[in-house]
């Protein structure tokens, strides 16, 4: 096994466009995106939303992948629906095909989850991985996330998965 650095996260910021869109095209990307998936990257980037950010990790100074992290009650597009209050959903990916299975995703949702359970009104966090993504549902359960139920979401067949403060 390779010798793991430490991640950090710094917020994306419009400089990252280009990095953004390369990434987007990346067939491991694209396969665990969905159809209704697409960034409008230029947008979102100077969006200043309060209730969605998105995180760029790195590794050093190279950057590996992105996180966005939104309040999915009060969050913009409503993606989620009538969901609770003091939730956190979440989307990863990592865009480097060669920083893949590396345990970089492992690290990079450690982090993310105590920075959601940092603030204490959060009581638990969703996401929604493809039902075809069976390597990220094994990830996520492995990290603690269980089985909530199957959704759709426009055309992409999901699974919710949940977890909750401990
Ligand atoms: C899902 C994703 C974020 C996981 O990140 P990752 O860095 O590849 O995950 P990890 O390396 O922590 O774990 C993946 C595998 O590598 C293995 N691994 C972890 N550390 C390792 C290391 N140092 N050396 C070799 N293998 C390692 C893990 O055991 C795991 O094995 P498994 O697939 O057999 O269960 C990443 O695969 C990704 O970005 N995929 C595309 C986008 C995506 O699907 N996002 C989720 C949408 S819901």
């Amino acid at each position: 096994m390779e010798m793991q650095k430490t991640v950090h996260f710094r917020n994306a910021t419009i400089e990252d466009l280009d990095l953004l869109k390369r990434w987007d095209e990346q067939p491991h990307v694209i396969n665990s995106g969905g159809a209704d998936d697409d960034y409008e990257w230029e947008q979102e980037l100077v969006k200043n939303s309060p209730y969605s950010e998105f995180l760029i990790a790195q590794v050093g100074e190279q950057p590996i992948g992105v996180i966005q992290i939104i309040d999915p009650k009060n969050e913009e597009t409503h993606y989620w629906g009538d969901v609770e209050p003091n939730l956190r959903a979440i989307d990863i990916w990592i865009g480097e095909p060669d920083m893949l299975n590396k345990g970089y995703g492992t690290q990079m949702m450690k982090l993310v989850i105590e920075r959601c359970f940092a603030e204490p009104n959060v009581t638990a966090i969703i996401i929604d991985p493809l039902v075809s993504n069976k390597d990220a549902i094994r990830f996520y359960k492995r990290l603690g996330f269980e089985f909530v139920e199957y959704r759709t979401f426009g055309k992409d067949e999901c699974i919710v998965m949940r977890l909750e403060r401990i």
